[in-house]
């Protein structure tokens, strides 16, 4: 006879150990932002560092020679690729190889195929700096990296679900509730609220694991540019064809508002959108 998955707080501190249990960040993750943060580090140091690790060397070879990242002409080494990109971007380079791997599995709970994950994260990156260069420019990087990180709570919480499949379908057959509602009813936690965990968990800085945990409710919030900014962008991946929120996504009306974003520019920061996702998962797709 199948026992029943556990529930109410047994399940809650099951998926806090999932996340306590998820694989650390690679040290060179934490080499790379140690030695962004040292302005005395030079660009050498962050070479040598992407050059120990074969495969990263290839995606940052790769990526550096993309339209995305260089309109400066070919490079053939990592040091060159160093100098003509700057600190900024080789850390930007070393998160979005790292996430390409963590976030490309299939969803089987959330009814997701292998890699919609990792695209509608990358979006969601994308459309975040976009918004941040135009309005707010001193939050770019952190806003790449909130919206790279934004939905990692699915890929805890899938299992889970899918243990429950048939409880969120009634939970849902109304079609009064969205799936957000029934991950926090039924889960204890929504995805949100686990992103923000793991945020915690890999050491990104606070204002990033805050800005995710609210990334659906940014009103919440008062005040927090880096949540409304992602929460935009996850609109603007939808938009983009990129979704993974489902019909269920619920636009909170202020945030367009808030960032004091027009029309017709969502209309160009989608079709930006499109391009550069498609441009950085055909470069990073490479099997390594
Ligand atoms: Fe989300
Ligand atoms: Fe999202």
């Amino acid at each position: 006879m199948n026992s029943k998955p556990p529930s109410g707080r047994c399940l809650k501190q099951n998926i806090l150990l999932a996340v306590n249990n998820l694989p650390p960040m690679p040290q060179v993750m934490h080499k790379a932002r140690d030695i962004i943060q040292n302005p005395i580090s030079g660009l050498k140091d962050i070479g040598d560092l992407i050059e120990s690790d074969q495969a990263l060397a290839m995606k940052t070879l790769r990526l550096a020679n993309s339209a995305y990242y260089s309109r400066m002409g070919k490079v053939s080494s990592v040091q060159e690729a160093a100098v003509v990109l700057g600190l900024r971007v080789l850390g930007e380079l070393i998160t979005v190889a790292f996430m390409s791997k963590a976030l490309c599995s299939s969803l089987k709970g959330y009814d997701l195929p292998a890699e919609s994950l990792w695209r509608h994260s990358l979006a969601v990156a994308v459309g975040s700096r976009i918004i941040a260069n135009k309005k707010y420019p001193a939050l770019a990087n952190e806003a790449f990296s909130a919206g790279l990180i934004h939905d990692v709570g699915k890929l805890i919480l899938d299992r889970y679900i899918l243990q429950r499949k048939e409880e969120f379908l009634e939970f849902l057959a109304g079609g009064e509730q969205v799936f957000l509602v029934a991950e926090k009813e039924i889960l204890g936690f929504d995805h949100a609220e686990i992103a923000s965990e793991v945020c915690k968990r890999w050491n990104f800085p606070k204002s990033i694991s805050v800005a995710v945990k609210y990334h659906h409710h940014p009103s919440l919030l008062r005040g927090n540019k880096l949540a409304y900014i992602v929460h935009v962008a996850d609109e603007i991946a939808i938009l983009s064809g990129m979704d993974i929120e489902g019909i269920t996504f619920e636009i909170d009306d202020k945030s367009i508002q808030k960032i004091g974003i027009q029309n017709n520019e969502i209309e160009l920061i989608v079709d930006e959108v499109m391009k550069s996702v498609n441009q950085i998962t055909g470069l990073i797709e490479d099997g390594t």
